[in-house]
């Protein structure tokens, strides 16, 4: 597979070259000149459309990104992708998360799975609580589609990723140990906040376990009563799909988590076979790769107007930062350009009192996407008068305004408007940020798939704990997890 960096490519310098224009451009001038350009530039997919008027670029801008992308071998990788080839070249591995999504199309170990979920889903009798004991990739895609999607099943959930012992105590309070399960969720069942966790439980008088995980020997040593497969070739931030879904599963329905999967199997259609330049996820990326590779971009806010969606930007920053905050190419080589800036963000009406300030009047550039799936139009209102006032600043009356007051504008955002926040609708904009990640990754020439770089705080942990800096960890015997 092409792994020639993107700065060898024609493109690149002819992306540099042509950033210099942009440098005089202010966007308040350009959507005066250019009306249109709210219908020109603009993308649907799965039913979420993305407004990317305010983003400071132009058609010729988008062709160059094309050509940089094709230059990179955007289309082998893709197929690799698609088809479960390894991707993930540091550790030999697919990423083949499209799978977990494939309807009947999918793998027969994968819908044998979905229907040991639903046997154990309708067989849950007596529980009450579900305690989703996981940590990373293991605990925020579930929990954000949790958050968002909750209903009223009859089973509450709590999700429980700090070792703090505060945490599982709090999810704890009211629970009985007859009406409790706790689904232990871990791709390697090494990880030790998990396991923590996990032990924990059994000391407060924790009687249901179920386990998800790759490391079957492990978690059946642990005396998980059910074990449900994680498959090798699933990256945790990606494995919101596969029974690491279960306690969404189970809290919210067979039928709603169908739904996610569908929502997300039409992103994937939509992502293997449009255009790259009518290509939502694709869009997504190399604007992300113009503005911090050309414009000088180093942050991105993710802020949802919906309060249903406040964890949204928490999921994103992990499969964001995770996948590419890389700093070494295919090749093994230093990369000598930016790579994943900086992702953050909250819940838009509550952010736009807290963060905004720096948004609309400090030194950094960030770039904005305003998640909008329409349920209010208050809420809908204040992301477009945001987005407005990030592009055009004061306008016209700048001049009378005092310093201090003046907003400079000309600072980028997209709009991604979604039909509500359904499974299917939510399923269609994770699978459309994965393939975002991924085709940025393919860009820079980093492999999005591994995380070498937490290892390193692990290991030293790891020491601190047997001892070598003469502290032991002593676990609680206490039937509190908080003691
Ligand atoms: O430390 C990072 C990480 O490996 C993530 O990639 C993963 O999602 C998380 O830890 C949890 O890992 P596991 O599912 O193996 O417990």
């Amino acid at each position: 597979m092409n792994t020639v960096p993107p700065t060898d490519c024609s493109a690149w310098s002819k992306l540099a070259a042509h950033a210099q224009r942009w440098h005089t451009v202010h966007l308040a001038e350009l959507l005066e000149a250019e009306p249109d350009r709210a219908h020109d530039f603009r993308v649907e997919a799965a039913g979420l459309s993305l407004d990317y008027s305010r983003q400071r670029l132009g058609t010729p801008t988008l062709e160059l990104l094309a050509q940089l992308a094709a230059e990179r071998g955007f289309e082998d990788w893709r197929a690799a992708l698609l088809e479960g080839r390894p991707v993930n070249l540091t550790e030999n591995r697919a990423a083949w998360h499209t799978a977990l999504r494939a309807g009947e199309a999918a793998p027969a170990e994968v819908r044998q799975t979905l229907e040991k979920m639903e046997a154990l889903a309708a067989g849950l009798g007596a529980i009450r609580r579900i305690v989703h004991l996981g940590i990373g990739g293991s605990d925020l895609g579930p929990r954000l589609v949790c958050d968002a999607l909750g209903g009223d099943s009859g089973v509450e959930t709590r999700f429980v990723a700090s070792p703090d012992p505060r945490a599982l105590a709090r999810a704890l309070e009211g629970a009985e140990p007859e009406e409790t399960l706790f689904v232990v969720v871990s791709k390697t069942f090494t990880t030790v906040e998990t396991l923590a966790n996990a032990e924990a439980a059994k000391r407060w008088g924790g009687r249901h376990f179920y386990a998800v995980t790759n490391n079957v020997a492990a978690a059946r040593a642990f005396g998980a009563a059910e074990v449900l497969p994680m498959p090798e070739w699933v990256g945790g931030r990606f494995s919101l799909w596969s029974a690491a879904g279960f306690t969404a599963f189970a809290a919210l329905g067979a039928r709603c988590f169908a739904e996610l999967l569908e929502g997300a199997r039409e992103m994937d259609r939509h992502f293997a076979s449009a255009p790259v330049l009518q290509n939502l996820p694709v869009l997504m990326a190399l604007i992300g790769v113009w503005n911090v590779n050309f414009l000088g971009v180093r942050a991105h806010a993710v802020l949802p107007y919906a309060h249903a969606l406040k964890l949204l930007p928490a999921h994103l920053q992990q499969l964001e930062m995770e996948s590419n905050g890389k700093r070494v190419d295919h090749r093994g080589v230093e990369v000598g350009y930016d790579t994943a800036p900086v992702l953050f963000g909250a819940e838009g009406p509550p952010s736009q009192h807290s963060f905004h300030q720096l948004l609309h009047q400090g030194t950094p550039l960030v770039a904005v996407d305003f998640v909008d799936p329409g349920l209010d139009p208050l809420l809908s209102a204040h992301a477009r008068a945001q987005a407005d006032a990030l592009a055009r600043g004061s306008g016209a009356s700048a001049a009378e305004l005092a310093p201090y007051r003046r907003c400079p504008g000309n600072r980028p955002s997209s709009v991604l408007r979604m039909p509500g926040v359904s499974p299917f609708a939510l399923g269609a904009l994770l699978a459309a940020w994965e393939h975002k990640v991924f085709t940025q990754g393919v860009i820079w020439n980093i492999d999005s798939f591994d995380q070498w770089g937490v290892e390193l705080g692990k290991q030293l942990a790891d020491r601190l704990l047997k001892g070598e800096h003469g502290w032991t960890r002593k676990p609680s015997t206490s039937r509190s997890a908080s003691s």
